[in-house]
């Protein structure tokens, strides 16, 4: 069985391929990734000559590419995108270009190579394209059959191709399924995002920037039981079917950080409160009951404080990968394996 990743050189992509070449051996990997500021070959530096695994730099909107690409695989499972919330409201068009129409070209392109429908195109999406929940109802959760109402830029990207893979299934066929998970937290988190970025700024002798009041709550996901629930979806889950993967785990970011600075041994003056994001979403939380009772999925590495512990003690182990990324440097290896 050959897999197409798309930014499987990204957070979630390159754990992704990791647990598949370590859990599922009778699957192939073909990773196509553009290497935005994201993408990083580094993440994939220890299995990157393993029989089973190869790369592909190119970009998701290049059409000819991915009809190669499409001939060569028996099911695509696409994390490729622009994933930033503070970036898309900088500038919203990449998150346009490459989250719509770079799903569009794909799924064109998988139409185009499979016309009996015989290959499963899975869409890693978010719960955010639910828009947010109440402080103050803790019964209200999200799940598959929540209406969409997404309130950034990059929600209402992800939403847009959601709507648009899911189209692609009821007007062609196609075998597609949706995944719209919670908040990912573990190993190779781009430092932009909030763990990797308090733990790597309190390690640098930094504040930690904290947004608004810290009451947002986010259900955060290890990423590891995040990639087994998209495997799951693809060996037991139905066609034109969406499924929520949470991971039963909503802390607020004030909770967050205060746990962050003690496993660091750091303390509140660390905290540095910064104005709030613009059209900051309250709440997530997911209901992952269909995973569950249908799929047989349930999170088992997401519990904290020891799957926190241990993502935050991978940082300070891992120094000189975030080091490089956090400098730049990281694009040194990029121009020398792939020029540019
Ligand atoms: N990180 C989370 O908490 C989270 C939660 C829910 C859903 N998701 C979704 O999961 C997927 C992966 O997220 P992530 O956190 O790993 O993101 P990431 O930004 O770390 O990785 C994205 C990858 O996509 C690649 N990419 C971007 N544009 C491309 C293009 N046009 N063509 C080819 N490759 C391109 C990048 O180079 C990078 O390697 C995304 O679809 C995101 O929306 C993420």
């Amino acid at each position: 069985m050959k897999l197409l990743l798309t930014g499987g050189s990204g957070f979630i992509g390159s754990n992704f391929v990791r647990v598949v070449l370590r859990d599922h051996p009778e699957y192939e990997i073909l990773n196509v990734d553009a290497l935005t500021y994201s993408g990083n070959p580094e993440n994939l530096a220890d299995v990157e000559d393993h029989p089973n695994y190869e790369f592909v730099h190119g970009n998701i909107l290049d059409m000819e590419l991915m009809s190669e690409l499409m001939q060569r695989v028996d099911a695509v499972v696409h994390m490729a995108a622009e994933s930033h919330v503070d970036r898309s409201i900088i500038d919203a068009r990449p998150f346009v270009e490459t989250n719509v129409l770079g799903t569009q070209t794909l799924l064109d392109a998988l139409r185009k190579s499979d016309p009996d429908n015989t290959k499963t195109f899975i869409h890693v999406s978010t719960d955010e394209v639910f828009g947010d929940l109440p402080l103050d109802d803790k019964d209200l959760k999200f799940h598959e059959d929540t209406p969409f109402a997404p309130s950034s830029p990059y929600s209402s990207s992800k939403a847009g191709s959601d709507l648009v893979a899911m189209a692609y299934h009821h007007t062609f066929g196609m075998d597609v399924r949706i995944t719209n998970c919670s908040n990912n937290f573990g190993a190779y988190q781009f430092p932009e995002k909030v763990i990797p970025l308090f733990v790597t700024n309190l390690i640098e002798g930094k504040k930690v920037p904290l947004y608004g009041d810290g009451q947002n709550v986010r259900d955060w996901l290890h990423v590891e039981d995040h990639n087994e629930a998209v495997m799951t979806v693809l060996e037991k889950g139905k066609a034109g079917e969406r499924y929520c993967i949470g991971g039963n785990n909503e802390r607020n970011n004030l909770e967050l950080t205060h746990s962050i600075l003690e496993i660091m041994g750091k303390g509140e003056e660390m905290i540095e409160r910064v104005t709030d994001r613009l059209g900051h979403d309250r709440r997530y939380a997911i209901d992952a009951t269909k995973l569950k009772t249908q799929l047989g999925w349930e999170p088992t590495r997401s519990a904290w404080p020891q799957a926190l512990e241990a993502t935050v003690k991978w940082y300070v182990d891992n120094e000189s990968w975030w080091r490089n990324v956090k400098s730049g440097a990281y694009r040194e290896y990029y121009a020398k394996q792939y020029g540019g």
